[in-house]
């Protein structure tokens, strides 16, 4: 087999060697059944052992209380975006949006559909390179959507933002969930594609307070209600089994890590090298304010796009890929996941280092 590289990869992204490892053992065979894991019936004995425990982990690393549901859907965040505002914005009210990066943006777009939308705060101003500090809610918001990591921008919700007592808080937490740990009961609902941090694209995490579900008109489609959803234990139809095993895998591997504190300290040294070493590069810069700076997505630029071309393709030839930056930003992006290796980081310093000597 070919040698495993650094992937940089801002999602689909990488995971633990462990899990991959376990994962192509079960493909064949899950266990002693003789049959692979993609092959196993969702309604069978084997398969629901592997259903309940993906929940079970979700609930023990994050501590979920018992009332909120925990959702295996597909369609991806994207999906979310509709599916949030059809069964939680009710005609005539109004949902609020924190709008910090296009994610967000594609969020309110979805919402428009269903009724109002009030922009509680944005940085498109400053091409989302800061989390801004104040928001003007709307008078009784239907619920209040923000995105804690911004993929794109690289940039992170410190915590969660001070929003009126009552009204749910909505969380975008597709490329931050389970890097640290999550104070779920100041959540009305929290969603995420797996494919950064939590297993292969395909499947959503959606965590939900129980009350909430009951929010979404019974005459939206059958797929498009969190009922549906919630009354089968996500079994109405065949769920992604496949993703929701390897979701499952990431968990056990999170929790020998030492759970969400522990994962948080080792994405805090990580990132937190890198941006050492932005900062005191002569050659790059961090393009994030830093009051705002994400640990998920390092993103930083040399300030001059052809100089910008040339790093990225050094770093790939020297085993660094991904490295690319959106083309909104420009630049490099270093996507520093939970799965991702602290060497990777030191890897991509060392690089940085030779390229700066090239080029003083
Ligand atoms: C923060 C965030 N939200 C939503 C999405 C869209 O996710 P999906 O492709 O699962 O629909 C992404 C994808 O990168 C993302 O980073």
């Amino acid at each position: 087999m070919a040698e495993r590289i650094y992937n940089f990869s801002a999602g689909p992204a990488v995971l633990p060697v462990e899990v991959l490892q376990e994962a192509r053992e079960n493909l064949l065979s899950l266990g002693t059944s003789g049959i692979g894991i993609m092959e196993h019936s969702h309604r069978g004995k084997a398969y629901m052992a592997v259903h309940e425990e993906a929940e079970a982990l979700c609930r023990e690393l994050a501590g979920i209380p018992g009332d909120y549901h925990v959702l295996f859907l597909q369609g991806g965040a994207s999906l979310q975006f509709s599916m949030v505002p059809m069964n939680l914005l009710g005609a005539g009210s109004t949902a609020d949006y924190l709008v910090t990066g296009a994610w967000s943006q594609k969020a309110v777009a979805e919402a428009c559909k269903c009724g109002n939308v009030h922009i509680a705060c944005t940085s498109e101003d400053r091409n989302f390179c800061c989390i801004p500090k104040e928001c003007k809610f709307s008078e009784r918001p239907a619920y209040v959507h923000f995105t804690s990591n911004n993929t794109i921008f690289g940039t992170e919700f410190a915590a969660e933002p001070e929003i009126p007592r009552g009204v749910p808080l909505v969380c975008d937490a597709s490329s931050d969930i389970f890097s640290r740990p999550i104070p779920v009961a100041k959540y009305g609902l929290i969603y995420a594609g797996a494919q950064k941090n939590l297993g292969p694209s395909g499947v959503t995490l959606v965590v939900i307070r129980k009350d909430l579900v009951e929010r979404g008109p019974k005459e939206l489609g059958i797929m498009l209600q969190y009922r549906t959803y919630a009354e089968d234990h996500s079994l109405y139809n065949t769920p992604p089994t496949f993703g929701i095993y390897i979701m499952g895998l990431v968990f056990k591997w999170i929790k020998k890590q030492g759970g969400l504190p522990a994962i948080e300290r080792v994405n805090r040294e990580k990132a937190g090298k890198l941006y050492r070493h932005l900062d005191s590069s002569r050659l790059f810069r961090a393009t994030a304010d830093r009051d705002s700076r994400s640990l998920m997505n390092v993103t930083f630029v040399t300030g001059d796009a052809a100089l910008d071309e040339k790093f990225v393709a050094m770093a790939k030839k020297a085993g660094l890929d991904g490295l690319k930056g959106h083309r909104s930003v420009g630049g490099m992006r270093a996507s520093l996941y939970n799965a991702f290796p602290s060497a990777g980081v030191d890897a991509l310093i060392g690089v940085m280092r030779e390229f700066e000597a090239q080029h003083r």
